[in-house]
């Protein structure tokens, strides 16, 4: 739901101060990593969520090596996704974003980085507790 989302002051800050800027520990079972380039222009983003064991997104950090464009798509990105379940963060469109900071055209890739590292990141985080659930189970 867009309800829970967060809305800045300004958009602006977004280019002039990203939010979550950082790196969790890819080992931890709890963290997804989605790391995505963009062939266009080479542009890489690599977007953390931490989640806990019911899939409800806690945390989200990015490093983002590219554009103006992407590192503020990256930052709405990480605010959109804190509170969210893993499968309504999937559900986020890259347009959602593009139209929030205003990307121009030539810029939708940018922001389609966003989306696909959001997908990537919830992806690896499923797998990985898939895979710590089997080995409890085992081991139990
Ligand atoms: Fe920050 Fe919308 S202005 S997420
Ligand atoms: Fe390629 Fe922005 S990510 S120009």
């Amino acid at each position: 739901s867009t309800s829970s989302r967060l809305y800045h002051k300004n958009v602006v800050d977004h280019y002039e101060k990203p939010r979550n800027v950082g790196a969790f520990d890819k080992k931890d079972a709890n963290v997804g990593t989605g790391l995505v380039g963009a062939p266009a222009c080479g542009d890489v983003m690599k977007l953390q969520i931490r989640v806990d064991d019911d899939g409800n997104i806690t945390d989200s950090c990015f490093k983002t090596f590219g554009c103006g464009s992407a590192i503020a798509s990256s930052s709405v990105a990480t605010e959109w996704v804190k509170g969210q379940h893993v499968d309504e963060a999937t559900q986020i469109k890259n347009s959602e974003i593009a139209n929030h900071l205003n990307l121009p055209p030539v810029k939708l890739h940018c922001s389609m980085l966003a989306e696909d590292a959001i997908k990537a990141a919830v992806k690896d985080v499923k797998e990985k507790q898939a895979k710590a659930k089997e080995a409890a189970a085992m081991a139990g």
